[in-house]
C-alpha cells in the first residue's frame, strides 16, 4: 500500500485510518503466508491509498481509493481466501489498469511537445 506524498495523509483524507487499513491488509496478507510491504508513492495519487496484490496465479491486481470500510471488509476478505477469481465485484469495482493510467497522463503532453514543435517550423 502506498503510503507517501499524500495518499497516507490526513491532509488529503481527514477521518481515514491509514495506518489501520495497512496493518488490517498485512494481517491478511500474513494469513496466507503471504509478505506485505508499504511502498513510495505508485504515481497514481489521484487513485488514492492504492494497493497492488500480486499474485502467482493471476498477476498484479492495482486496486485504488482503498478508502472506506466496505472495500476494506471486501479486500481483506478476497486476500484471506487466496485472490480467488473471478474478483468479487465490490473488489473489481475499484481495480484499475495502471498502463491505461499511466498513459492517459502522458498522452496530452506528448500532443502539447508536438504542437509546440509544429509552430516552430
Ligand atoms: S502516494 Fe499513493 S500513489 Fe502517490
Amino acid at each position: 500500500m502506498c503510503d507517501d506524498c499524500c495518499c497516507g495523509t490526513t491532509r488529503k483524507h481527514p477521518g481515514v485510518d491509514h495506518a489501520g487499513i495497512r496493518d488490517r491488509l498485512a494481517a491478511a496478507v500474513a494469513s496466507t503466508g503471504g509478505r506485505s510491504r508499504d511502498v513510495d508513492c505508485l504515481g497514481v495519487c489521484e487513485r488514492s491509498n492504492v494497493v497492488v496484490v500480486r499474485t502467482r496465479h493471476a498477476g498484479s491486481f492495482w486496486i485504488g481509493e482503498v478508502l472506506d470500510e466496505p472495500i476494506v471488509v471486501a479486500l481483506d476478505g478476497w486476500i484471506r481466501q487466496g485472490t480467488p477469481l473471478p474478483v468479487p465485484a465490490e473488489v473489481a469495482a475499484h481495480v484499475f489498469d495502471r498502463d491505461a493510467s499511466t498513459k492517459a497522463e502522458t498522452e496530452p503532453v506528448a500532443e502539447l511537445v508536438s504542437l509546440q514543435r509544429r509552430s516552430q517550423r
